[in-house]
């Protein structure tokens, strides 16, 4: 036996030399076939197992099982080597197809929402406006108090707002920004703050519990209705790229008076009736209206000589306008197949 196992490991160093000094992936193949094939030198071995005594079999077979495996590594990894030297190998032209197509390039693309979150910062930016942010935890002055919204006021409600166990809450528009703009910058002010919101709300296709809005704030002397309403035609003319209908409706926001309300016809069904526009042919895409004086007051900035106005727009809405989407709950699905139809807007 012992004669037995010292003709394996013989076999073994044999086997390992050639595999080492094998010049060509060829040459492995064809090394592969003489030493571990069918009829190759370790199954003559494992084949010779029969004319020995019982005992023997199972440390001789072991062996020879061992060595079969340790030569297939050696022999995968040479094969690697090769394979890469070969393709490393500028000029070898044998391991270029030249008719095979390039290897598309799996890169990212920006959210629609971001795409049209930044189109809007842009807008803005181009008008003479700041570019705010603020915080997603917001306290109860900053998302209430300050922008008079009574401690009984339904928007308080437990089933809008996502309330932390500190007291803290998650804010439920970007209007907080408003009182935090005012409350760090001395008029004239002109700011637009764009991100996430969060609302405890039943889903449907319009209502998502989280979604984007920008807000927009301006604090000059004698602003007017009339500023606001051109400012905001300018921004969705410019955003559409064509004439879109819009009506302003009178509403109420306890941070504005007069509020109002912007719907736009709804670009999805045209005005004939969709989920999206909730059969009415219109959508509304904004609240806005002339800064509250209890707003000015609470954040420092005396009514008497500075009026604003402001204005909440749904980013989603208009993403959902834009491409004709009907289910706002695609937007934060995280699914590829929906997002990649949204090439545009990749740099580097
Ligand atoms: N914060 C309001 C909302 O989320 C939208 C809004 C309305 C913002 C009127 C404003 C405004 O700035 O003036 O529903």
């Amino acid at each position: 036996m012992a004669e037995m196992l010292d003709r394996i490991q013989e076999l073994a160093r044999e086997a390992e030399a050639a595999v080492a000094a094998a010049p060509s992936v060829e040459a492995l193949e064809a090394l592969r076939t003489a030493w571990l094939g069918r009829s190759g030198r370790l199954q003559e071995v494992l084949r010779a197992l029969g004319t020995l005594p019982p005992a023997e079999r199972g440390p001789v077979g072991r062996a020879a099982n061992d060595v079969k495996e340790a030569v297939t590594s050696r022999l995968e990894a040479r094969l690697g080597e090769l394979r890469a030297a070969a393709e490393g190998a500028l000029g070898d032209a044998r391991w270029v197809d030249a008719t095979m197509p390039g290897a598309r390039r799996g890169g990212g693309t920006l959210h629609p929402v971001t795409q049209m979150r930044r189109e809007l910062e842009e807008l803005f930016l181009s008008m003479g406006f700041s570019i705010l942010d603020g915080p997603w935890v917001e306290d109860d002055r900053h998302n209430f108090e300050a922008l008079n919204v009574a401690k009984d006021h339904p928007a308080r409600d437990a089933q809008d707002t996502f309330w932390l166990e500190d007291g803290h809450l998650l804010r439920t528009h970007t209007s907080p920004v408003q009182v935090r703009a005012m409350e760090t910058r001395k008029p004239p002010i002109r700011a637009v703050a764009a991100g996430r919101v969060f609302r405890n709300e039943a889903l449907d296709a319009s209502h998502e519990n989280t979604f984007h809005q920008i807000e927009g704030l301006v604090v000059e002397r004698d602003v007017n209705v009339g500023h606001l309403v051109h400012t905001l035609k300018t921004l969705l003319s410019a955003v559409f790229g064509r004439d879109v209908e819009v009506r302003l409706r009178p509403s109420f926001f306890p941070f504005t008076e007069p509020s109002f309300e912007l719907d736009l016809r709804c670009l999805v069904c045209e005005g004939k009736g969709c989920p999206v526009c909730k059969r009415s042919g219109w959508v509304e895409l904004l609240g806005c209206g002339l800064v509250h004086p209890n707003v000015l007051r609470a954040c420092g900035v005396d009514p008497a000589t500075w009026s604003g106005f402001a204005f909440g727009l749904g980013i989603d809405r208009l993403v959902m306008m834009r491409h004709g989407i009907e289910d706002i709950r695609w937007l934060m699905s995280g699914d590829l197949r929906f997002l990649s139809q949204f090439g545009a807007g990749v740099s580097g």
